[in-house]
């Protein structure tokens, strides 16, 4: 059970899930997450802004019978991902007067995954407000935080954005609260990574959006809350921006150890040439890190032996998620060790659409690296330190 009063009459509901190790199936989860939910009582309206996992549902019970919570009227979703939605539908059996209010898109996605029926969501306009007494709510649509359907809620009075995933990250606390800022920075960092980053187009547009509200504390649905807003809003404004560092990615596999010495080789060569590295073993590889990692980063450099005249299948799952999370790379190459030939670059080129980079020479070698494939590997590494110089980086 955890309730936490956040201002006169609002109170965190939420459920701290210590335990959760992964999300989506895909999200490694180091420090578990939470599901926060808010209950708002107005002089004449309670509202309950998002709900929990439907795993948890009985904490969320327990923690609005703890605030005596005996009315709903309104269910407030801004996101329909059943994280946040899945226990409507045990919330509105408990409190049936509630009205669910949404956008419109989003009362669409409600009813296909059956948490809703039609007659029980009121839609909202972008910019709307709804009255509590004495409270007042205003939804401010910002699309593709993480769903092309995402809203996020302003308590005018109190100003306080509740702003569901947008701005959240995946950690379980007590603090309820930002006490050790550059720790939750940098888990923000990873939550951004992985949810917001391919659509950091428009979530800069959402950013100047709600910078234009007076804004106490913002209180996502997952994490700590922030009461110095400045702090998330600024860290975001970097990652969002199409500034990239000087910084080299290099996940990588490696069978019998001929890539993975060449990673080696590269590795202390771009060190030499003073640029920072990142590299990961795709085979143990926490993909919250390597995304992390890819957020500012300059280069890419996709490191695989050839397979079945293939690259390996960890560096196609690599290649694959830097594809679908749309990093603001600007260079990428490809370095590995092959036998009897095959389609290696072809395939990783095919694998990366998205990724609007230059290709640099790739380093493809026949078995064992030897001194030729060495000095081939301190070319690259001179042509990326020519790009990043170019690119004004270093
Ligand atoms: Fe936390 Fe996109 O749901």
């Amino acid at each position: 059970m955890s309730v936490k009063k956040i201002k006169e009459n609002v109170h965190f509901v939420g459920v701290i899930d210590w335990d959760r190790k992964i999300f989506d199936n895909l999200i490694p989860l180091p420090d578990g997450t939470s599901y926060n939910a808010y209950i708002i009582k107005g002089s004449e309206k309670t509202v309950l802004i998002d709900t929990v996992d439907p795993a948890k549902k009985d904490i969320l019970f327990e923690n609005l019978e703890k605030l005596k919570v005996e009315k709903i009227d309104y269910i407030i979703a801004n996101h329909a991902e059943q994280d946040h939605s899945g226990s409507i539908p045990f919330v509105l059996e408990k409190y049936p007067e509630a009205t669910v209010v949404c956008t419109p898109k989003c009362k669409t996605f409600l009813v296909d995954f059956g948490l809703v029926t039609e007659d029980k969501v009121k839609t909202i306009e972008d910019r709307e407000n709804i009255s509590l007494g004495d409270k007042t709510l205003e939804f401010i649509y910002t699309p593709w935080v993480h769903w092309p359907e995402t809203m996020v809620t302003y308590l005018k009075e109190d100003k306080i954005l509740f702003s569901c995933d947008f701005f959240g990250s995946h950690i379980a606390s007590s603090d309820f609260f930002v006490k050790d800022e550059a720790k939750i920075i940098s888990d923000a960092k990873r939550y951004y990574a992985e949810i917001m980053m391919p659509f950091r187009g428009i979530v800069s547009k959402n950013i100047e959006k709600i910078e234009q509200y007076d804004i106490d504390i913002i209180a996502p649905s997952h994490g700590l809350m922030y009461d110095k807003p400045s702090m998330i809003i600024d860290a975001y404004k970097d990652w969002v921006s199409g500034k990239v560092k000087n910084e080299v990615v290099i996940p990588y596999i490696s069978m019998h150890g001929s890539t993975a010495k060449m990673v080696d080789h590269l590795v202390n060569a771009l060190i030499d040439r003073g640029i920072t590295v990142k590299r990961f073993d795709l085979a143990t590889v926490d993909i919250g890190q390597l995304a992390m990692a890819l957020v500012d980063a300059a280069t890419l450099v996709l490191a695989t032996p050839t397979v079945l005249a293939g690259p390996h299948p960890m560096a196609v799952y690599a290649a694959y998620l830097a594809n679908a999370l749309r990093p603001k790379l600007k260079y990428a190459s490809v370095i590995g060790s092959f036998n009897w030939g095959g389609r290696t670059v072809d395939i990783i080129k095919n694998t990366i659409p998205n990724l609007k980079v230059e290709l640099i020479e790739p380093v493809l070698i026949k078995g064992y690296p030897k001194r030729a494939n060495f000095q081939a590997l301190d070319k690259l590494a001179d042509e990326i330190l020519t790009k990043h110089k170019e690119a004004g980086l270093i």
